[in-house]
């Protein structure tokens, strides 16, 4: 979500005429877009940050400003953290950048701009840098108000766009190039339960009733589009419509980033996830039963406040039962504002390390034994350009979200099909010929 509101931004800036600049030293505006969900990342964020203000000895005229959750969260803290910042806009305000950065070449600094409402999200609907897959906000904020999470807190109250204008925003990514685009909310499968988004006479052509089902309906309809992903889902929200939606509609992909948190049910009450083991086995079942071949990736906290050493066999269990293929594990970080701040980070460092690093491995058996059954199988991949480790190759990905890796050809370009026999797997990559 992060990444789209930086091509948001970028895209803004360059209508009110800044020019991208051709590398970090070139620029003359810096822009650090910041996210708030662990400790770690605003840690990473304030050092980034602090190098830049000291570079200001080299660079005089250069202006830094902060963005996006982290603000929103410090509010004017921010400053006492990073002096030397010349502004500060939060979550709601990205819109308002061209006038906060006019303020500041006006002299004025720092500014900081937190405010919650007023923001002109029209212009934010914008793409600078369409490569082969676009991300599309369809839901913003998030009210699950899960214990550990910070989101609610920075980017408050959730709304969703109406059908419309995400549309009309997928036609416009296509009409520059995008084949693929993921529809994002931080809780995507509320899409149009906060407020209405379709207008009272739309017919959905295939009998949906539900606003994402209709969504997922009408983007596969758009010339151009080649695949469909949404993220992030929720087991509440796997419904038999949205999983006939998907078995239905030949450019939904088959994958679902579904986190888990916890396979322990006491830990998921307290994280007040809203499911039970068995309710998230449950919406996996429909999930693999809708449509075939089925990719699913989660994301799993270790080391929640009181989780013992039990809780967390369940969670191991549960994740080998499931059989995801790629998970992104996080040792619980405790976040300011949140209600699980108040309890005892009690699960020391060295434990959760110990509990990252047992998942990291299990995962690692997993999506190597799940990717080995395609060996000698041809898939279909979106060729996405040069390999980033190797520019000799080029990579794209499968529709089960995958990376391939494979020799290029001078017949295709960026943005193809194509076919890729695969012949050797890792845990999170493939590699293969083209047929
Ligand atoms: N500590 C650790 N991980 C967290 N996440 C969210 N909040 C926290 C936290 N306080 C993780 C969740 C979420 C992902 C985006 O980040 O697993 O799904
Ligand atoms: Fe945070 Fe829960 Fe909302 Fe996800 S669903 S953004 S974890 S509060």
């Amino acid at each position: 979500m992060s990444e789209r509101d930086s091509d948001a931004v970028g895209d803004l800036l360059v209508r009110h005429g800044y020019m991208p600049a051709a590398s970090e030293a070139d620029a003359g505006i810096i822009i650090v877009n910041t996210c708030s969900v662990r400790g770690k990342a605003e840690d990473k964020a304030v050092g980034k940050l602090g190098v830049l203000t000291d570079e200001k000895k080299t660079f005089p005229d250069r202006i830094v400003g902060a963005a996006g959750c982290m603000v929103q969260r410090m509010k004017q803290d921010i400053f006492r953290v990073v002096p030397g910042l010349d502004f500060a806009v939060g979550t709601h305000s990205l819109s308002r950048l061209p006038s906060v950065i006019a303020l500041v070449v006006g002299g004025q600094r720092p500014v900081l701009d937190v405010s919650e409402n007023d923001e002109e999200l029209d212009e934010l609907c914008g793409h600078l840098d369409v490569g082969v897959s676009a991300f599309v906000n369809i839901l913003l904020g998030c009210e699950r108000g899960c214990s550990y999470c910070v989101v609610p807190l920075v980017r408050g109250r959730e709304h969703s766009r109406s059908a419309d204008a995400v549309l009309a925003e997928v036609r416009n990514v296509v009409e520059k190039g995008g084949r693929e685009v993921t529809l994002l909310g931080q809780s995507v499968m509320s899409y149009g339960r906060t407020n209405p988004v379709w207008q009272d006479e739309y017919v959905s052509p295939m009998g949906f009733t539900e606003p994402l089902a209709r969504l997922l309906e009408a983007v596969n309809a758009i010339e151009g589009v080649k695949r469909i992903r949404f993220t992030s889902g929720h087991p509440s929200g796997v419904t038999s419509e949205l999983v006939r939606a998907m078995a239905e509609l030949p450019a939904v992909c088959e994958h679902l980033h579904l986190p888990l948190q916890s396979g322990a049910d006491r830990i998921l009450k307290i994280m007040r996830r809203g499911y039970t083991p068995d309710g998230y086995r449950n919406a996996v079942e429909m999930l693999r039963s809708g449509k075939s071949g089925m990719a699913l990736t989660t994301d799993v906290i270790v080391g929640y406040p009181s989780e013992k050493e039990d809780e967390f066999e369940m969670t191991r269990r549960f994740m080998e039962e499931i059989g995801f293929d790629n998970s992104f594990i996080f040792k619980y970080s405790p976040r300011p504002g949140t209600s699980a701040f108040q309890l005892k980070d009690d699960v020391p460092a060295d434990e959760k390390m110990r509990r990252n690093k047992v998942l990291l491995e299990l995962q690692d058996k997993m999506g190597l034994a799940i990717n080995s059954r395609t060996i000698g199988e041809d898939v279909e991949v979106l060729v996405e350009g040069t390999s980033l480790r190797n520019k000799l190759m080029w990579a794209g990905r499968t529709r089960t979200n995958k990376i391939v890796i494979f020799r290029p050809d001078e017949k295709i370009k960026i943005g193809d099909v194509v076919n890729i026999r695969i012949n050797r797997v890792m845990a999170q990559t493939l590699y293969g010929d083209l047929i």
